[in-house]
């Protein structure tokens, strides 16, 4: 079988089209208001599991179809914190209005890592998007983990890291601010959760890197000085730009990204514009250790 079959097999019925060697692909030729079935589904399916995200365009969603799709993927996981789109409680606003200096998610972040339970993936879907600017990048978390050194490996194998909402969205984060009418609900902000550094993806069982600059706060165990160190190293090294991709967002854009598998940053280079995202967030699974390596 030439490389080419097998992937024609793999992929049955998308025409897909990597954006990066280690992560993200557009997908063209499907249809999502129109109906996925169980081939085109499977297909999918595996296109997220290798791929990390995955990126469609110019899909006409209403809100209730935009759910839809959500629930063809899992449970729905109800964010606290975004402004929900009025009377769909379970899309939460990414919104940027052209009066606003900050937007949200600028740092590099894997949606809920604070909980005890992770969202197992986000599904983005522009509304409104500025005339150029406001891209959202995605880093391989796969590819953070192999591409370290065999002793670095050695050294994160075992440990556990803390995980917080407090800084991000708690009333000291947002007390007063600009993220008014954006984020609230700061008294929910009291989550923390540890998770192993290395964790064992639930799906593909491949070793990934499980830390974030926005919500891990510590590495269980070691002096803050060690821990902050050595979370700067990793921090450091996944994001490469070879372990990253870049989607340009126009708008009836959507993208489905696996949050145990990658970490996204939003972009803010499109000052006095309108940026307008549709956000459902996907329930996960408790996160296991990845095996040791002797
Ligand atoms: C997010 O951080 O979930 C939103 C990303 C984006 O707005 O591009």
């Amino acid at each position: 079988m030439t490389p080419s079959t097998a992937t024609e097999m793999r992929y049955a019925g998308i025409d897909l089209h990597p954006l990066s060697d280690h992560v993200g692909a557009e997908i063209r030729g499907v249809d999502i208001a129109g109906g996925i079935d169980e081939t085109l589904f499977t297909s999918l399916r595996r296109a997220l599991a290798d791929f990390g995200v995955v990126f469609f365009r110019e899909q006409k969603l209403t809100p209730e179809q935009h759910l839809a799709f959500a629930r063809r993927w899992g449970r729905i996981n109800v964010n606290r914190f975004f402004q929900p789109v009025d009377g769909y409680p379970q899309i939460a606003e990414v919104r940027k209005t052209p009066d606003q200096a900050k937007n949200v998610g600028a740092d590099w972040h894997t949606d809920h890592s604070y909980d005890k339970v992770p969202a197992m993936g986000s599904i983005l879907y522009a509304r409104e998007t500025p005339t150029s600017g406001g891209d959202t990048l995605f880093a391989s978390m796969y590819t953070a983990y192999e591409s370290l050194p065999a002793a670095l490996q050695r050294r994160i194998a075992g440990l556990r890291a803390v995980h917080s909402s407090r800084h991000v969205f708690g009333p000291a984060a947002v007390r007063g601010d600009e993220f008014a009418g954006r984020i609230g609900n700061a008294t929910l902000a009291v989550q923390d959760a540890t998770h192993p550094l290395v964790i064992r993806h639930p799906d593909s069982g491949r070793s990934a890197l499980y830390v974030n600059p926005d919500f891990t706060v510590a590495v269980e165990g070691l002096p803050a000085q060690q821990s902050n160190a050595l979370l700067q190293e990793l921090y450091a090294s996944a994001a490469r730009p070879e372990h990253t991709c870049r989607f340009e967002w126009k708008r009836h854009s959507i993208a489905i990204w696996d949050n145990r598998a990658t970490w996204h940053r939003a972009l803010n280079d499109y000052p006095g514009e309108l940026r307008l995202m549709h956000r459902i967030t996907l329930e996960g699974v408790p996160l296991e250790a990845a095996a040791q390596r002797s």
